[in-house]
């Protein structure tokens, strides 16, 4: 039987620091790291470790000082910034557009692709994360948890190959958490994508098949691979 063709980003000996002389911060030295399409990674660590940085790498959307990123799809070897359209972030700090409500905040990624039934997916979307009932409001108008909801709609609506969480749910109750972590991995599940989040929470580490964790001190990496559950 031939075996499908894996797409995945591979991290090649890369580096990380910020600053210079006196003031310079290093986070990780010499990673080298893949992650599948359509498995599920979770990265640990204490705050300031570099996990948002890591997350900023993997996703492309920040250049290592040393080393390479790609985006490698069967046998083809392209730059991670190939897969920019293919990516839905959820940021630490949701990024929401200030001046659109909640539903033209989740319908621009589709709007920008220019397709048609944007409103209609996008409402559909809020409705999947619970916010039927904010469809109207713009950011400031809705609370820190609602708008990581809406963040997420946004990230996920376009059904992109790679979703990139940053403590997806750190601003939510437990029951909010539990349906948005659902939400992330039924995601992953149906659409085959890659889902890499960054938490704190044990329970929603717990739920990816693979974990990377940081360390402090020195900010070595500990790459652990556990086949907890299928995604
Ligand atoms: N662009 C940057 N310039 C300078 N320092 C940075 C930059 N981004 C992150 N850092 C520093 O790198 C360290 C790790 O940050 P971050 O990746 O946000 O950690 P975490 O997400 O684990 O809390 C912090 O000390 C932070 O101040
Ligand atoms: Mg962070």
């Amino acid at each position: 039987m031939l075996s499908q063709p894996v797409s995945r980003i591979h991290l090649d000996n890369v580096s990380q620091s910020f600053g210079k002389n006196d003031n310079q911060v290093h986070l990780f030295s010499d990673l080298t790291l893949s992650i599948e399409q359509g498995r599920s990674y979770a990265i640990t660590g204490p705050s300031g470790s570099g996990k948002s940085s890591l997350l900023m790498l993997m996703s492309g959307l920040e250049v290592p000082s040393k080393g390479s990123c790609y985006y490698i799809n069967d046998e083809t070897t392209s730059p991670l910034q190939s897969l920019r359209n293919h990516i839905g972030f959820i940021f630490q700090q949701f990024h929401l557009l200030p001046e659109l409500t909640a539903l033209n905040n989740v319908a621009l990624p589709l709007k920008l692709r220019g397709q048609k039934d944007a409103i209609n997916r996008a409402k559909e979307w809020l409705k999947k994360v619970g916010l039927s009932h904010r469809l109207h409001h713009t950011p400031k108008q809705l609370s820190g948890g609602e708008q990581q909801r809406v963040a997420i709609a946004r990230a996920l609506v376009f059904e992109p190959n790679f979703i990139f969480a940053d403590e997806p749910t750190g601003n939510l109750d437990t029951k909010n958490a539990s349906d948005v972590a659902d939400t992330l991995f039924d995601c992953c599940k149906e659409n085959g994508a890659g889902l890499i989040v960054v938490t704190h929470s044990d329970e929603l580490a717990a739920r990816a098949q693979h974990n990377f964790s940081l360390k402090n001190a020195a900010n070595q990496f500990i790459s652990s691979t556990s086949e907890i559950s299928p995604c």
